[in-house]
């Protein structure tokens, strides 16, 4: 029987777990923080691809609550590619009319990371292309945590009450407030799992794996994972 062609679906919001940097050095015999550089190139031209598919929002997770864990000398390397990321992001996505947003706790940056960070947002905010969400210091479990507390100061100070506690009220206290959830998250690195990634938001969202090391992610591995998304049946917990 000829299958009906089915139409063709471009994710409006996806997540991508940038993951591998690490090992593609390793397996190179470089130190961890070499791929990193090479991770924040893929950031830049996969970025600047996804946004001419016409993906609405795009949101990369670049450093979790968990990742202060590592050695400082690493973690002292990503804050100086963060601070190349941030001026790169300035003036590159510019021509493609991206706007740059970050979710996460910027408190905890050194204050030259959170001025660059303020300035990208302010100088991107009247953009009207792709939305790019840069999840920095960012960890599900402790947005919940926020969005929680925030709820519970509404209530005890009256400014809400029990009975306007929805879903909404939840999502709207989240980093992503007025967002679509995300339909496709993508992890490279092979690994299966969210490590604290868009807990709330990612319900139902559509989980691909590639082994592929995210400095070697390419266009063709992005639309591999487009292509699969398509032929997923989205049911939502319907039949
Ligand atoms: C992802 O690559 C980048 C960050 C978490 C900042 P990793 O550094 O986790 O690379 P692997 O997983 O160790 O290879
Ligand atoms: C997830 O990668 C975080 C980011 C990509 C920023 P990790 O390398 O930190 O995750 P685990 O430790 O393998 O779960
Ligand atoms: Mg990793």
């Amino acid at each position: 029987m000829k299958k009906a062609p089915i139409e063709w679906r471009i994710p409006e919001h996806i997540g991508i777990i940038m993951d591998g940097n690490g090992r593609w050095a390793k397996k190179r015999g470089l130190p961890r923080p070499i791929g990193h550089t090479y991770g924040a190139k893929t950031f830049k031209n996969i970025t600047r691809y996804i946004s001419r598919q016409g993906v609405k929002y795009l949101t990369l997770y670049a450093f979790s609550t968990e990742n202060w864990k590592r050695p400082l000398e690493e973690v002292n390397a990503l804050m100086k590619i963060f601070r190349q990321y941030l001026i790169d992001s300035l003036v590159n996505f510019r021509e493609d009319d991206i706007k740059v947003v970050f979710i996460g706790d910027r408190s905890a940056f050194p204050s030259d990371i959170i001025q660059l960070i303020n300035e990208t947002e302010e100088i991107a905010k009247d953009r009207k292309g792709m939305q790019l969400n840069i999840a920095m210091n960012y960890g599900g479990r402790a947005e919940i945590l926020s969005a929680v507390k925030q709820i519970y100061e509404d209530i005890r100070d009256g400014r809400m009450s029990e009975e306007e506690l929805t879903e909404a009220s939840v999502s709207s206290r989240l980093y992503t407030a007025g967002m679509p959830d995300p339909d496709l998250i993508i992890r490279t690195g092979g690994e299966h799992r969210l490590s604290n990634f868009m807990l709330y938001q990612a319900a139902y969202a559509e989980f691909y794996s590639t082994d592929t090391l995210w400095p070697d992610f390419s266009e063709k591995d992005f639309d591999k994972a487009v292509e699969e998304f398509n032929q997923r049946s989205r049911r939502f917990g319907g039949v």
